[in-house]
């Protein structure tokens, strides 16, 4: 499939530039096997494989106007206060999408965006808010220049628009379990784009929860963009890859059967094989915090007392995402109050869910 797929000249405003506003909210999404490693642009090292959320979004209001002398300006909004550096990462973004949407070039840009998590809580929102304003930009299209591919298309465009932003904001465009990087006989699946895997999953897991145990709120030391780089001179890189191949393929078989020990087994051990790749890479470093192993070390113990299923899985930071089906909630409940809290930055935990993708909203 050619990188050039979506390059269209023809998006570029003859006569009167126009001004308007587009809306759109989209979710972040926790990965379950995890896309660590990438080739450019943006191209993944192996497939992914995730829930998207449903209560941490981004909500996205994009404006824009005829720019004067060709300035192409980006001014960026974060909660009303302005963000230079945002925007500046905004228009990097932008000039790499040029191709794609030539009317770039011919407008000015302010883009008001705003979190439903709290700003205090250390969870990235490049997911959401790339995949926000990815579909912004494929709502212009398809007011002034018309779309004529299915909705299905108009996602998959806005997929490949927000991979090229950030990696993982390419499974944010649809609900459910989504997959991101060519998964072998797995028919549509692509590196270009997210693909969603909802189809024959059992409903167990559609119902699952998402307890975000916040351990640590500041900012990571290392971004993702370095840890991603440091993976091609990670020594254990080629099995890691070979093994998210394998990982994916009987994670989708175990969710599809309902088989809750394997989801588990397969979650948890790819949330340590993510920090065991930064712990291997070279220079090495940890994002783990004390708490954050407290935590894991009690939900392997409460999972032995009662064998209620519930993993945990990680992000790059120290933050745990508990996951486990609605049958068992108000027992995970009373256990993360009992045991885990205490472990909690400010006993700070986000209650999320499996969700059901981007929204446009009035305006
Ligand atoms: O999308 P990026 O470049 O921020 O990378 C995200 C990497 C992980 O969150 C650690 C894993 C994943 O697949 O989401």
């Amino acid at each position: 499939m050619s990188e050039n797929l979506f390059h269209n000249p023809h998006l570029k405003f003859d006569g009167k530039v126009p001004s308007g506003k587009v809306s759109w909210q989209s979710p972040s999404n926790i990965a379950l096997v995890k896309y660590w490693g990438k080739k450019e642009v943006q191209i993944p090292c192996n497939p992914s494989l995730s829930f998207t959320l449903s209560e941490s979004k981004t909500q996205t209001l994009l404006e824009y106007k005829p720019s004067d002398e060709a300035k192409n300006s980006v001014q960026f909004f974060l909660e009303g206060e302005e963000k230079p550096s945002f925007a500046e990462k905004i228009k990097i973004w932008f000039d790499l999408l040029e191709p794609l949407f030539p009317f770039i070039k011919q407008l000015d840009f302010t883009i008001h965006s705003k979190n439903s998590f709290p700003h205090s809580a250390g969870i990235a929102s490049s997911a959401s808010g790339m995949s926000a304003l990815a579909l912004c930009l494929c709502s212009m299209e398809k007011k002034h220049f018309g779309f004529s591919g299915s909705d299905d298309d108009f996602l998959k465009k806005a997929s490949y628009v927000a991979r090229l932003g950030s990696g993982s904001a390419a499974r944010s465009l649809f609900g459910g379990v989504v997959s991101w990087g060519e998964i072998e006989n797995l028919p549509g699946t692509s590196n270009l784009w997210g693909s969603a895997q909802t189809a024959n999953i059992h409903p167990d897991f559609l119902s699952f929860h998402d307890s975000i145990i916040i351990v640590d709120a500041a900012q990571k030391k290392v971004s993702s963009r370095i840890g991603h780089g440091l993976m091609n001179s990670n020594p254990f890189a080629a099995t890691r890859f070979k093994q998210a191949k394998s990982n994916i393929l009987e994670l989708i078989t175990a969710m599809k059967r309902g088989d809750m020990d394997k989801f588990i087994n397969i979650t948890e051990s790819e949330a340590l094989t993510l920090h065991a790749m930064m712990m291997t890479s070279n220079p090495y470093y940890l994002l783990l915090k004390p708490n954050t192993l407290n935590i894991i070390e009690r939900v392997f113990e409460y999972r032995k007392q009662t064998g209620t299923p519930l993993a945990f899985t990680l992000d790059a930071g120290p933050n745990i995402h508990l996951l486990y089906p609605d049958a068992v909630k108000s027992d995970v409940h009373k256990f993360i109050d009992s045991e885990l809290k205490q472990f909690a930055f400010q006993s700070m935990v986000i209650q999320d869910r499996v969700g059901k993708g981007p929204e446009k909203l009035s305006i």
